[in-house]
């Protein structure tokens, strides 16, 4: 989704914007543009692409082009009119004295521009933002913080907003809604950001906007105020990410380097967790009251975060014996959901940002549900929206395509599931005791997996010319194949459904012909036998099978499936950790072969901040 940068200080705006730009590529956009104070002219200079950021760091000289201490810059993910020079922000108004950054939408945008219409502004552009740029300046008399306000009382939608007036060449206004935006504190310097590795190079003091605020942006500081334009303190927070954690280190491409992340990560998230044969969660305020009444579970999530639910569902039905509902946040809002005070809703995002899911964390409280997050972006809006915010703790994840995320949430999430057992009563010690220690066992055993990641290159080197391919698994292992076979579609494009395997013979087996490529799933090994019984199914019928099983069960699966990936044994609570390693491996090396754009597939987006 688009991203913001800006930055009034004493250096030169228009190097730290492009760089902070750069930063910001992997959320996904179509075009790029700048708008700095032109100090001596008195005007805005306003410079935009199509393209690649770099066709318009080549078109400034890298920045060098622009002479201004102060600007805004934009990455534009088109939502209203194509990818264009034109359509790019940032957007002005119709004299050039006010531009505008945004990310969002406005929904009322078509009835603003009837108006302004109405009232003799000329457009430009086809984007909703160019609404905004041109109703502030409708309402502009001199006083531009009085003409923001006005402007955003009559816009409806999500937006993160940065400001230039021309006339106020020593502030920048910024101003969110719904979308995410942060402020950064310097020493003789103010920043704004849609996320803080753009800005992170810089300072690490950063204050998270909350929805409705306003904010001016100075060399000497950052006021605030609320929708009532009342005066509000923020708090400032440290940032501990590390500069280096947002930066490739020597890999190709971010991806491969999350993925070889996995097992520091996994050890960051779970290690502080576990400590004398107990799990500790600190400040958990699940009281054992409400446990004790809860009567259902929801999960709620989009993506490969509703794909860590799936296998949450598994987990927790088996080990509290409540029922759980998974729903994707874009569906959860429409669908009358049963949520009540004894529901206990959990909330999966790695951005934190996601609008659907941060859509659902609202209904599902206002329905009266108690809301846990598991989150990876510390003090986003759905952490701070929550009742109680469990973090993942895996760093920064810039590849689109999501992995330490992925394994560090369902990790926290199935501890979060035995810790439920334990509180309700519903696990054996014995379990309990041999589940803990595979967590500990894990982040060892995925080194194992991504030490053998030559054999998955191989197979990838194998079957990358195939048009389509189909993962096929049962419980745990369907679940995985959901994750397993979105990983592979959204960055190598080709096309790939996953299905529970006992559902072939109800339509989908029609399609298994001569060449097709089935990827199995068999790594469950309660249900390893049924899951054999579908490779003979579909070899039979002429299909390929690319399986995943343990090493326990490799022999008798490499006498059917045409190749076989393995991982070790380790409790099933765990195994879906470890199984989704070699098919984020797979998918990688299959789009590498393919020479696709792995860290930034096509339409695709890092955080999706609109419906
Ligand atoms: C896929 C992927 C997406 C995200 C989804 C939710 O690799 O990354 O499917 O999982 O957009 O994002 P978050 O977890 O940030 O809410």
């Amino acid at each position: 989704m688009c991203g913001i940068v800006g930055y009034i200080g004493q250096e030169q705006a228009a190097p730290i914007l492009l760089e902070g730009l750069s930063r910001l590529e992997y959320r996904g956009y179509d075009s790029a543009g700048v708008a700095v104070f032109d100090q001596a002219a008195g005007t805005l200079a306003v410079r935009k692409a199509k393209g690649r950021l770099q066709v318009l760091s080549d078109q400034l000289h890298g920045g060098a082009d622009l002479n201004s201490t102060a600007g805004v810059g934009h990455t534009r993910w088109a939502t209203h009119g194509a990818p264009s020079d034109v359509n790019s922000h940032p957007q002005v108004s119709r004299s050039g004295r006010i531009a505008v950054v945004h990310n969002g939408i406005i929904e009322n945008y078509a009835a603003l521009k009837t108006f302004l219409l109405d009232q003799g502004v000329p457009f430009t552009s086809e984007t909703d933002t160019e609404v905004v740029a041109q109703l502030i300046e409708y309402f502009y008399e001199g006083d531009i913080l009085s003409a923001v306000g006005r402007a955003l009382r009559r816009i409806q939608g999500a937006y993160a907003l940065g400001i230039l007036c021309a006339d106020f060449p020593d502030q920048i206004i910024a101003a969110r809604k719904d979308s995410p935006l942060i402020l950064g504190h310097g020493e003789g310097c103010s920043f704004l950001a849609s996320d803080v590795t753009a800005i992170l190079r810089h300072t690490r003091r950063v204050t998270y906007m909350e929805d409705g605020d306003l904010a001016v942006l100075t060399r000497e500081g950052i006021t605030c105020c609320n929708s009532l334009m009342q005066p509000v303190r923020r708090k400032v927070v440290q940032v501990d990410w590390e500069v280096d954690a947002a930066e490739k280190g020597g890999y190709e491409h971010f991806m491969f380097k999350e993925i070889m992340e996995q097992p520091e990560a996994l050890r960051r998230c779970l290690s502080p967790r576990i400590s004398k044969g107990e799990i500790i969660f600190e400040d958990m305020a699940l009281s054992k009251d409400f446990l004790r009444r809860m009567s259902r579970i929801y999960i709620v999530a989009c993506g490969s975060s509703y794909h860590v639910g799936m296998v949450g569902k598994y987990h927790l039905e088996r080990l509290t014996r409540r029922p759980v509902e998974v729903a994707l946040g874009s569906e959860f809002r429409y669908m009358d959901p049963i949520v009540d005070q004894h529901t206990l809703v959990i909330v999966i995002s790695q951005s934190g940002e996601t609008l659907d899911t941060m859509a659902a964390l609202r209904q599902a409280r206002q329905l009266g549900g108690h809301i846990l997050s598991i989150v990876n972006v510390v003090g986003s809006s759905i952490a701070r929206e929550s009742d109680q915010v469990l973090y993942t703790w895996a760093g920064p994840e810039i590849a689109v395509a999501t992995t330490k995320a992925y394994t560090t949430q369902l990790a926290l999430l199935s501890l979060l599931a035995l810790w439920l057992a334990r509180e309700l009563g519903t696990v054996s010690q014995e379990e309990y005791r041999a589940a803990l220690a595979a967590f500990q066992e894990l982040p060892g055993k995925l080194e194992q997996v991504l030490a053998r990641r030559d054999d998955i290159q191989y197979f990838a080197s194998k079957y990358f010319n195939h048009n389509s391919i189909f993962f096929i698994g049962r419980n745990l292992d369907y679940a995985l194949g959901l994750e397993g076979s979105l990983k592979l579609k959204e960055i190598s494009y080709i096309h790939s459904e996953a299905y529970a395997s006992g559902e072939l013979k109800h339509g989908t087996i029609s399609l298994i012909e001569e060449g097709t490529l089935v990827v199995a799933l068999g790594a469950y090994s309660r249900l390893f036998p049924k899951v054999m019984s579908n490779v003979l199914e579909v070899k039979s019928r002429g299909a390929g099978v690319l399986a995943l099983t343990t090493q326990t069960h490799q022999e008798e699966m490499a006498r059917i499936a045409d190749a076989v990936m393995t991982i070790p044994e380790i409790h099933e609570l765990l195994l879906p950790c470890l199984g989704v390693v070699p098919l984020q491996l797979f998918a990688y090396y299959v789009a590498l072969m393919r020479g696709c754009d792995i860290d930034k597939p096509r339409n695709l987006a890092k955080s999706v901040t609109v419906e």
